[in-house]
């Protein structure tokens, strides 16, 4: 991990590296003025949250977790550790607020922190989440935010995401955060960029978590059906925008 940030931060560019319109307009716009996002509910929500110590029995249909393989776990320590930090988290807000994006999907649910970002703006948003006792939990805790369209699943991914796009057929981001294996994230790749109209963004979190998530985010980089990929360090964001030249860009933030 360490490695892989070393060198992301010697590739990273700033505004004055970029020369694509479209990705000079992201850095401006979202990357930099993500930090003014207003989460203070979900802050509250966090901190609620990381005092409760009940036990959650789990049932992993994923790559685990490198934190811990015990099978029951505490809701302060799956918010703590599955939850999307604060500053990718407005990220995933800004994004939806600066390009106006209505319909949102989550691969991932855990206990509903990247929800409530995505929910912010975004007019409808479907949440999936395998584990039948993580998402009971989930549900108890963006009751607490009063969320407008919200849609959770209790599936599996492959069935889920099938449950999702019988729901919308047009999401503008796809948010890829669960089952971190090199094989399934490139199928939910290749399944979701099919069903992508030109300017979704499919957004993949920990690219950097094993061998295998990089191995599938590099493959996913030079696929022929994206024109556009941006590497963050801990997220990678690809859109299909046939209009521009295959580009890759590593940007700081
Ligand atoms: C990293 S957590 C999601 C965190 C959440 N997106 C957030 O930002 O707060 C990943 C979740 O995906 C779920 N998951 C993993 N593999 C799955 C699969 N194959 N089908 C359905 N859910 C799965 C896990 O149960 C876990 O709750």
């Amino acid at each position: 991990m360490l490695k892989a940030f070393l060198k992301y931060r010697k590739s990273a560019v700033n505004a004055h590296g970029i020369h694509s319109p479209f990705v000079f307009e992201f850095y401006n716009e979202v990357l930099t003025k993500s930090k003014y996002v207003d989460d203070s509910k979900i802050l509250n929500l966090r901190k609620q949250l990381s005092k409760d110590t009940n036990l959650i029995e789990i049932t992993d249909l994923g790559a685990g977790s490198r934190k811990s393989t015990a099978n029951k776990r505490k809701v302060a320590d799956l918010v703590r550790h599955a939850g999307v930090s604060r500053k990718y988290g407005r990220l995933l807000t800004q994004i939806i607020r600066h390009y106006n994006i209505d319909n949102c999907l989550e691969m991932g649910t855990s206990m509903g922190i990247g929800t409530a970002y995505l929910s912010i703006d975004a007019k409808k948003t479907v949440t999936i989440e395998g584990c039948p006792n993580t998402y009971k939990q989930a549900t108890q805790n963006v009751q607490l935010l009063n969320l407008n369209g919200l849609s959770m699943l209790n599936a599996e991914f492959s069935e889920g995401l099938k449950q999702a796009y019988e729901i919308e057929s047009n999401y503008g981001l796809v948010y890829i955060d669960g089952n971190h294996q090199y094989q399934a994230t490139l199928d939910y790749f290749n399944w979701i960029i099919d069903r992508a109209n030109n300017d979704t963004f499919l957004i993949f979190d920990d690219i950097n978590w094993s061998e295998g998530m990089r191995q599938a985010w590099d493959e996913i980089v030079s696929s022929e059906k994206i024109n556009v990929s941006i590497e963050l360090f801990r997220m990678g964001i690809v859109l299909k925008r046939k209009e521009q030249t295959k580009q890759h860009f590593i940007l700081k933030f």
